[in-house]
C-alpha cells in the first residue's frame, strides 16, 4: 500500500470536517489535540458567522477561516516568518486573511512583576492595538500566542490580558486559552478569569490544556 494511498483512507474516516482536524493534526502534531480542535470547531460553527479573534498563526489559521467563513476573523501575531507564511498559503488559496502584526515585549521572566504591577493599580499588560480591534465586539477570541515555550522568551502574559480586556464589557463572549498548563498562562488564567463562567477543560496529558471561559454580566 503506498503512502498516499494511506493518507487518502485517513482523510475518508469521517466524511466531514473533521478528516480537515485529522490531517492537521497528523501534519501538526505538537500543537492542539484532534478533540480540542473539534471543541473549538464546533463552537464556533454554532454561532453561525462571529467576530473571531485569534492570537497565533500557523497550520490551523486556514481551518479558522474555513469555519467563520460567514464571520470575520482577525489574527494577531507576532513573528513576522509565520506572517509571510500564511499570507502566501492564503494567496495561493485566492483566499483572503486578517492579520495584524503586533509585538510583545516583555520575557516570561517579567509575569510575577506585572502581575503584582497589575494589582497595585499599574497597568503594563497592555498590548499595542490597533483602535478598531479595541472597539470590535469580538464574540470568540482564542489564545495560542506567543510561543512561550519557556520563561526566557514573550510567554502569554499580555495577551491573556488582552482577551480579558476585550471581552469583559459583553455578556457571553468565549475565551479559549491554549497551553493552559503552564505556570504563567495558568497563573494568568486563574487571575483574569476567576469570576467568568468555566465552561471546560481538556487535556489529554500530551497537547495542552486548553480551557474555556465564558464572560459574564459584570454588572451583577
Ligand atoms: C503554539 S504556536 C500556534 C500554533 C498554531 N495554533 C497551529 O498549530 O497551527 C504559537 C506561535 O508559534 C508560531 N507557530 C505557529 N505554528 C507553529 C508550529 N507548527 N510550530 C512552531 N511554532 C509555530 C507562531 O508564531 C504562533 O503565533
Amino acid at each position: 500500500m503506498s503512502i498516499s494511498y494511506v493518507l487518502k483512507e485517513r482523510k475518508n474516516t469521517y466524511g466531514d470536517y473533521r478528516d480537515d482536524i485529522q490531517s492537521l493534526v497528523e501534519l501538526n502534531p505538537n500543537q492542539m489535540s484532534f478533540d480540542e480542535y473539534v471543541y473549538i470547531y464546533e463552537l464556533i460553527k454554532s454561532k453561525g458567522g462571529c467576530n473571531l479573534l485569534i492570537f497565533g498563526l500557523g497550520r490551523d489559521s486556514e481551518l479558522w477561516l474555513n469555519v467563520n467563513a460567514d464571520g470575520k476573523t482577525t489574527f494577531l501575531e507576532d513573528n513576522l516568518d509565520w506572517i509571510k507564511i500564511v499570507n502566501t498559503q492564503m494567496n495561493n488559496l485566492n483566499k483572503e486573511i486578517d492579520i495584524r502584526h503586533i509585538t510583545y515585549t516583555n520575557l516570561g521572566y517579567d509575569a510575577d512583576r506585572l502581575l503584582t504591577e497589575y494589582e497595585s493599580g499599574q497597568n503594563n499588560l497592555k498590548l499595542d492595538l490597533p483602535n478598531d480591534i479595541l472597539d470590535n465586539n469580538w464574540d470568540v477570541i482564542i489564545v495560542d500566542a506567543p510561543a512561550g515555550y519557556g520563561e526566557d522568551v514573550p510567554c502569554r502574559m499580555k495577551s491573556i490580558y488582552e482577551s480579558y480586556n476585550l471581552s469583559n464589557k459583553k455578556l457571553d463572549v468565549d475565551v479559549i486559552v491554549h497551553d493552559a498548563q503552564r505556570r504563567i498562562e495558568k497563573m494568568y488564567t486563574d487571575y483574569f478569569f476567576k469570576s467568568y463562567n468555566h465552561i471546560k477543560t481538556l487535556d489529554d496529558g500530551k497537547h495542552g490544556k486548553l480551557q474555556h471561559y465564558r464572560s459574564v454580566d459584570s454588572n451583577e
